[in-house]
């Protein structure tokens, strides 16, 4: 085995994402995708764009996209770069604003594929420790560092830092770039764009995978100050200068302008996740406040894999992490009222059995 591997691979440990049964139908709450549709006008243009020019490379620069994005956040498009999900723009992040020799810090409880692209990129890093309630310590990140990379709203914990406090980091890391991954923000979180024209060391990440119900066409973006946008493009240039094709781009531009639509769809995810979280806390949960499209809890009663397992067997998907300090949480996506309503009696008759 490994035979033929690059030395630099050999060892790594890469990410695992959430399960995608293919044999049975679940309530899939594991993967923190949107439980409704698309934009119907996403999926007009997206037909649209699948048409004989598919014969022909896209534009590189994806100039109505970003235009479409720009205007979104009030911004301009050269402070805007479109990459194929967010994954892949937090990996072109990782490559453009770190070096090897200058430690870039995270949280220790935060998305996991933060340490996969520290390690796969050759970068030190530190984690900081989250307080017990997991709020961000923000003194720790504010000493002389290689980087900051906060993912805000938090994941998989769904809590939200204050703008004061990026700012302080902000303010303390005059020669690094921090990284504010804004993938759930859309559901509570308060967002840095204001910052960026303040901020030359600042850069935002932003998904279309949670909020505009997107996550099967893979597109993200970066926004920042043109000077870092302009690295991301050495970075893209350097390795794939077709990232996202005609059809995400497309699709990504009709949904990004959709705004009635994105607002609505965000409005009833959070009202049934506040909803359940008061229904889950009834039942004895430890329900930490989310201001994501997912919640993390805990029972005091019932060890976490077990729940997960009822949970499965009973149809139901969630997310465990076996890692110190959260391997008795659970994360669970926010789906439909009616998905919602049949994990609480679920999760129910699992604490009423025991088992
Ligand atoms: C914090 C965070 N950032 C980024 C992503 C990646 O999203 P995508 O690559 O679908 O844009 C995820 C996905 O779950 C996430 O949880």
């Amino acid at each position: 085995m490994k035979k033929y591997w690059s030395r630099r691979i050999r060892d790594m440990v890469p990410y695992v994402p959430g399960e995608q049964p293919k044999d049975r139908i679940f309530i899939k709450l594991n993967t923190n995708e949107n439980p409704y549709p698309p934009s119907e006008k996403a999926l007009m243009a997206i037909q649209a764009a699948a048409d004989e020019r598919l014969r022909l490379y896209p534009a590189p620069g994806c100039e109505d996209l970003r235009q479409a994005i720009a205007q979104h956040h009030g911004l301009l498009p050269d402070q805007v770069f479109p990459g194929n999900g967010s994954d892949e723009v937090l990996a072109f992040c990782f490559q453009a604003f770190f070096d090897p020799d200058r430690t870039v810090l995270f949280p220790d409880i935060t998305y996991s594929f933060y340490p996969v692209y520290a390690n796969f990129f050759d970068l030190a890093y530190h984690e900081i420790p989250l307080r017990d309630n997991f709020d961000l310590p923000v003194t720790p990140f504010c000493g002389r560092n290689g980087g900051v990379v906060i993912a805000n709203p938090n994941a998989p914990t769904g809590k939200s830092v204050g703008l004061e406090n990026i700012r302080t980091i902000l303010d303390a890391n005059p020669e690094a770039v921090v990284l504010v991954d804004e993938a759930y923000v859309d559901f509570g979180g308060i967002s840095a764009i204001s910052l960026i024209s303040e901020y030359d060391n600042l850069v935002v990440v932003r998904t279309l995978s949670k909020s505009h119900s997107l996550a099967g066409l893979r597109v993200g973006y970066a926004l920042g100050n043109p000077n870092l946008i302009a690295a991301l493009c050495c970075v893209r240039d350097s390795i794939n200068s077709y990232t996202l094709d005609r059809v995400a781009q497309a699709g990504a531009a009709a949904a990004i302008r959709d705004e009635s639509y994105f607002l609505e769809t965000v409005e009833k995810v959070i009202h049934t996740r506040d909803r359940c979280s008061e229904e889950l806390k009834r039942m004895g949960f430890i329900v930490p406040e989310s201001s994501a499209n997912f919640i993390f809890i805990s029972h005091p009663a019932l060890p976490a894999t077990k729940l997960m397992d009822g949970l499965r067997k009973k149809g139901i998907l969630v997310r465990h992490f076996d890692r110190p300090r959260i391997s008795n949480y659970l994360r669970v996506s926010i789906g439909t009222d009616q998905e919602m309503d049949a994990l609480c009696a679920a999760l129910e008759k699992l604490l009423e059995s025991g088992d």
